[in-house]
């Protein structure tokens, strides 16, 4: 029954795309990608598309192309300039987001969906203003307790976790004899320190994701890195080939991870619900009682949407980015990087271990660390195409007209590669962010384009910059970061480090590092305090 139609609605569809019917009309003047009947270049992209597009823009010498993906068109930017004139001063005519099939109709059908991926209308606004008060640099600042107790937390069972790391930096004795079971996969760790935090700032809830709470925050990551997926451009074959949605069985899997999801949002809420409950004064000053007790224009479902938000939202870029950077510190040219990184952390503390250590949660004033950071975000570009836009306007652009309605896509990993504004652009040089002096430069108009730019900007980006701050400088002040015993060294180009590479993020290879505890006038002290805590 299912078949039949499949094939009826198949054959009618490729009828009307015979007379010309269903193919999505061209935009006139916007050069286009020659493809294949009916699913366009969508063959063509399967694999890294943001590197396809690159290079389509090297062969046509063009910033702007249009191409098909099935029953889409969109028109992909390439070149920094044009996505910084497109995004920043036509921001209000690019507010949109698409709405894609299986994402928004199905795996978002019951909790909402997250504010990056509701389409501009009311609504959005409302959750947008909502968490954007609640996540500016103001707001993050007063977060830096959580930081510091979340990073402390992280190392600590870093250490714990890895025997050779027990005992204090002094004791290196037995730290000669290391072979590769010592090499480190850090990713873990840096996932369940993005989910921590978030899940405290969000509900007020600690999890202990090392003991007891260990299945239910591996099956939140777990699900969410499922969820990312249906978001890509090209890994859903039905939002292309309308009749693929009558298959039978395409809705059942993204249905399945919708009710996991369902189950551990309506968990932390309750939990959070019953902890009030039982204390006497309980602390509210999580971001759900913040917004209960200012706020009551949000529905429910909007509520829920700002923290499906909240939970999901940096739970794969953060981390990601994070290892990527720890990644570029093993290699040979990181050790340098690392020396000065600690040599300033130091200089800027006294000299003092402890006070460095503090000072990296509460304040970002080492500006070494933060090019750092900044380095690691333009050239890993971890979603290397951006979120996609839909035009709400027509636009003028250059003497052609972008039609409203028009899917546009920022290929940030080429934008952040172009070399008119990034000088040798693959080489990964924190120096770029800095003048002479080594004070951090203030050129918007050259900023990395991995949190996006304009209305539809990431609102979690003081958030993440805080929490790679701090991490960052923490595995620094107490690590030397080195190239692993065994084989897995991390493969520097992103695109053939890619295991799903058809996802919406990089998703690297697992690789791994080494660490050696420093030896340092302190560093006994700090490891005392922090392994008593
Ligand atoms: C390294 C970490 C992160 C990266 C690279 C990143 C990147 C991005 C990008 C590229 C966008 C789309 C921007 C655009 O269309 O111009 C976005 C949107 C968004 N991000 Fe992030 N993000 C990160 C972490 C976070 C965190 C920790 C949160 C916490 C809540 C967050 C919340 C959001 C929200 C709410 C949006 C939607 C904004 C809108 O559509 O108006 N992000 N992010
Ligand atoms: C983190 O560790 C440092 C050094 O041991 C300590 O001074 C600081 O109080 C700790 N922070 C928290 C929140 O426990
Ligand atoms: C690595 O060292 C550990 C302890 O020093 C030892 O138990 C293990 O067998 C060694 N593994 C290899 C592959 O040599």
């Amino acid at each position: 029954m299912y078949y039949l139609f499949a094939r009826v609605s198949a054959l009618l569809w490729l009828l009307l795309d015979w007379l010309g019917l269903y193919n999505p009309p061209k935009i006139p003047g916007i050069l286009s990608i020659p493809g294949y009947p009916i699913v366009g270049n969508l063959l063509q992209v399967l694999s890294n598309p943001a590197e396809v597009y690159m290079k389509w823009s090297d062969k046509h010498e063009a910033s702007l192309f249009q191409v098909q993906l099935g029953a889409q068109r969109m028109v992909v930017v390439n070149k920094y300039q044009d996505v910084y004139n497109l995004w920043v001063k036509h921001s209000f005519a690019t507010a949109s987001r698409p709405v894609l099939y299986t994402f928004h109709d199905i795996v978002s059908a019951t909790q909402g969906f997250t504010v990056g991926s509701t389409p501009f209308c009311p609504s959005y606004v409302l959750k947008k203003k909502t968490l954007a008060s609640n996540l500016n640099k103001k707001a993050v600042s007063e977060l830096s307790g959580v930081f510091d107790k979340e990073v402390n937390y992280t190392i600590r069972n870093l250490i714990l976790d890895n025997r050779e790391l027990l005992g204090p930096p002094s004791c290196n004795i037995y730290r000669n004899f290391r072979n590769e079971s010592c090499d480190i996969d850090l990713y873990r760790y840096f996932q369940l320190f993005a989910l921590r935090s978030s899940v405290y700032i969000t509900y007020g809830l600690h999890l202990d994701c090392y003991r007891r709470d260990g299945p239910f925050c591996q099956d939140i990551i777990d699900i969410e890195a499922q969820i990312m997926r249906y978001r890509s451009t090209t890994s859903n074959l039905a939002d292309y080939i309308i009749p693929l949605r009558y298959l039978p069985g395409v809705s059942k899997y993204p249905e399945y991870i919708r009710g996991r999801r369902d189950f551990y949002m309506e968990d932390l809420m309750d939990s959070m619900k019953r902890r009030y409950a039982r204390e006497e004064h309980p602390i509210k000053t999580n971001l759900v009682a913040k917004i209960a007790s200012k706020n009551c224009l949000l529905t429910d479902l909007e509520l829920k949407s700002i923290c499906l938000t909240m939970v999901s939202a940096g739970l794969d870029n953060t981390p990601l980015t994070m290892n990527y950077l720890m990644g570029q510190l093993s290699h040979p040219h990181g050790e340098k990087q690392q020396e000065r990184a600690f040599n300033e952390l130091m200089r800027i503390s006294g000299n003092r271990l402890i006070s460095a250590w503090e000072a990296a949660a509460t304040e970002q004033n080492c500006d070494y660390i933060t090019a750092l950071v900044y380095e690691a975000l333009r050239s890993f570009s971890v979603l290397p195409l951006g979120l996609p836009r839909v035009t709400t306007k027509d636009i003028t652009y250059k003497d052609v007209t972008i039609p409203a309605g028009t899917t546009l896509v920022m290929n940030a990993y080429a934008a952040n590669h172009d070399e008119n504004v990034f000088e040798n652009p693959y080489q990964f040089n924190p120096n770029r962010w800095l003048d002479t002096n080594g004070n951090l430069l203030h050129n918007l108009n050259k900023f990395h384009l991995t949190f996006g730019l304009g209305t539809r900007m990431c609102s979690g980006n003081h958030l993440a910059m805080a929490e790679m701050y701090t991490l960052t400088c923490r595995m620094i002040l107490m690590f030397k970061i080195k190239a692993p015993t065994g084989p897995l060294l991390m493969v520097l180009d992103p695109f053939r480090n890619n295991r799903n590479s058809g996802g919406t993020s990089f998703e690297p290879k697992p690789f791994k590092v080494r660490l050696e505890p420093r030896v340092w006038s302190g560093s006994d002290t700090l490891y005392y305090r922090l392994m008593r805590q």
